[in-house]
């Protein structure tokens, strides 16, 4: 089965706009905690953002925009790339005015480069582990020499869903070698925990009980 097959075949078992942390106080304190942690890693990297190129891979309805241009970005340098159709027609709609690379990442053949490559959640949904080294090649070689790669994704498998698969920090450093720097934070508590405890996530948040992690990687 190629990439793009078993994507399509995975999504297809997911309503289009399902989420994956779906419930009230939980997804607003994850996406809460996503923000605050990316302005952050940014901010370490970066003395301001209006000029700054971007690029999300696999990016779904495009709704993680918000998040850099609440930080500073200017609409006009946001890119996006994403596979499924109904996905890239959303895209579309959202940021009628903005570049949408269509299809697999791993083909994307232009000549442009970027500040920043963001990936959330898409290494996951790729299960073989050529497909996930060939994606990461493909994202080093569109940053700018000072470009970073921003990374979000879960560490631990989840052992009711075959369709998707971690990257731990091991093979996150295997996958990007070539990077002069890799540096991570643990967050976001742990879906089956978070979506129990509600309104007290912040009380339960300790690095142990954290699924996923929020990385930057430089060229
Ligand atoms: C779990 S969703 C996350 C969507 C979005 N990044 C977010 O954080 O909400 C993973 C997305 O990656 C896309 N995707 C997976 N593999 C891809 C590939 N090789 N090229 C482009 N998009 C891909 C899927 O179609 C899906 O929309």
């Amino acid at each position: 089965m190629s990439l793009e097959e078993q994507i399509i075949n995975q999504y297809s078992k997911r309503a289009v706009n399902s989420n994956l942390y779906a419930g009230g106080h939980y997804v607003d304190h994850v996406q809460k905690e996503i923000k605050e942690n990316i302005g952050a890693f940014l901010n370490e990297e970066f003395k301001e953002f209006e000029n700054l190129s971007l690029l999300e891979i696999g990016a779904g309805n495009g709704t993680n925009a918000e998040i850099f241009l609440n930080l500073g970005f200017k609409i006009q340098n946001i890119s996006f790339n994403e596979l499924l159709p109904e996905r890239i027609s959303a895209i579309k709609s959202n940021y009628p005015n903005n570049a949408v690379f269509e299809g697999n990442a791993i083909e994307i053949d232009i000549n442009k480069k970027f500040d920043v490559i963001f990936q959330s959640t898409v290494f996951t949904s790729i299960l073989s582990k050529v497909d996930r080294e060939k994606l990461a090649e493909k994202m080093l070689s569109l940053l700018n020499p000072n470009g970073i790669i921003l990374w979000y994704d879960f560490i631990y498998n989840n052992p009711k869903n075959k369709d998707v698969r971690k990257v731990d920090v091991k093979e996150l450093k295997l996958l990007f070698a070539k990077s002069s720097h890799i540096y991570y934070k643990k967050i976001t508590l742990a879906p089956p925990i978070g979506r129990k405890v509600k309104k007290f996530y912040k009380l339960f948040n300790v690095p142990f009980l954290r699924s996923h992690i929020l990385a930057i990687i430089k060229k």
